[in-house]
């Protein structure tokens, strides 16, 4: 069987349109489209929800045009059409999510709204391989640092999470206050390259359990974002030139670390043989270096998003409603809004006759 999807993504700042096969267990990509608005964010040193709700809304109409002929295909051979709907800030999710319902109204054929984890987590599927549960899942974006525990397919457990900043946070809060671009991923991987990472130490912020000790597989991240500060602040009294190559590959070293052990820890510990790394922060080299290393280290099998498909994009998007559509859901509610919040474990009430929001 035969199903293709045309799929939107506006939860952020990347306003996205694909067009997405299942063909013989496989999923084809037969169009991509980013229009990313981080440069324009880039000088407020972050999104404004303002601007990138109007963004998206500029650019979506062309988007779709572009998917369809990229594709070959007309709306006549699109199965379904889908669009996140959830996390994400509402004035964005609502661009795409009623660009979709609309577009599935007029060709009559059925909306699906996605989850945007489970479209992270979609983007392993796009490797020859595709991860079979039991799993443990770490979802590392701007939003979200969160480990997973997957028994079966569609089904989500969340056993590990950060208390305060999301990894991706760190790297944009990070490179803030070293002086460098937004998003800040990129930018610390791009010169933490020149950089000595084993130079300064910093802190593998731990969350303490107030009945004694530490979660294991908890994440805290703002104590590590101050630690670079204060060295910072410390070395502009010493030295003439700060040593930003340094700082941010120590920085990049000990959150490559901390999500490595913990993740690999609770595998080991709950006895699963594979880990799969998606999200944006999944695109950096050192983690996934360190990731495979590690884990090989310990026999446990890695699947990683491809890295042209961690950061957001709606081939993941498309990938999920497909994965959905295969498990037997065959739409949402054409009712179905968006919601800046939504746990993934609850992801199935997208697709009830009555929806959650
Ligand atoms: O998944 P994503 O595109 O959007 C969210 O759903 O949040 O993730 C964006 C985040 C940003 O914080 C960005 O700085 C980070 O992922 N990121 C990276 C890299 N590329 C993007 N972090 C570290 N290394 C990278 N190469
Ligand atoms: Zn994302």
């Amino acid at each position: 069987m035969m199903q293709t999807v045309l799929a939107l993504e506006t939860s952020c700042d990347e306003t996205a349109s694909a067009v997405v096969q299942l063909k013989g267990g496989k999923f084809h990509i037969l169009a991509n489209f980013i229009a990313s608005q981080a440069n324009e964010h880039a000088q407020w040193g972050g999104v404004v929800p303002e601007i990138a709700s109007r963004r998206h809304l500029e650019s979506i109409p062309f988007l779709v045009e572009q998917a369809l002929e990229k594709s070959g295909l007309t709306f006549s051979n699109i199965d379904a059409i889908a669009a996140t709907v959830t996390p994400g800030l509402t004035g964005s999710l609502l661009v795409g999510a009623i660009t979709a319902r609309t577009l599935a109204c007029l060709h009559d054929v059925p909306f699906l709204g996605v989850h945007h984890l489970e479209g992270h987590l979609s983007s392993a599927f796009l490797n020859e391989k595709h991860p079979s549960p039991p799993y443990l899942l770490l979802l590392v974006s701007g939003g979200h640092t969160e480990l997973i525990h997957v028994d079966r397919e569609l089904s989500y457990q969340r056993v590990g999470f950060s208390h305060d900043d999301a990894a991706g946070e760190a790297f944009d809060k990070v490179a803030r206050l070293l002086g460098l671009s937004y998003p800040g991923g990129p930018a610390i991987e791009e010169i933490a390259k020149n950089g000595n990472p084993k130079r300064f130490l910093f802190p593998k912020g731990r969350v303490s359990n107030p009945s004694g000790g530490f979660f294991p597989y908890d994440f805290s991240f703002s104590g590590l974002k101050t630690a670079v500060l204060r060295k910072v602040e410390n070395l502009k009294e010493s030295v003439t030139e700060i040593p930003v190559a340094d700082l941010a590959a120590s920085f990049e070293n000990v959150v490559a670390e901390v999500l490595v052990e913990r993740s690999l820890k609770y595998a080991l510990d709950y006895g699963l043989g594979t880990l799969v790394m998606v999200g944006g922060v999944a695109a950096n080299k050192r983690l996934r270096q360190m990731m495979i290393k590690e884990a090989s280290n310990k026999s446990i099998n890695i699947v990683l998003a491809p890295t042209a498909f961690c950061t957001d994009n709606a081939a993941m998007i498309g990938t999920a409603a497909l994965l959905r559509l295969k498990s037997g859901k065959s739409s949402s509610s054409i009712e179905l809004g968006v919601s800046a919040r939504h746990k993934l474990d609850q992801a199935d009430l997208l697709y009830e006759a009555i929806p959650p929001f």
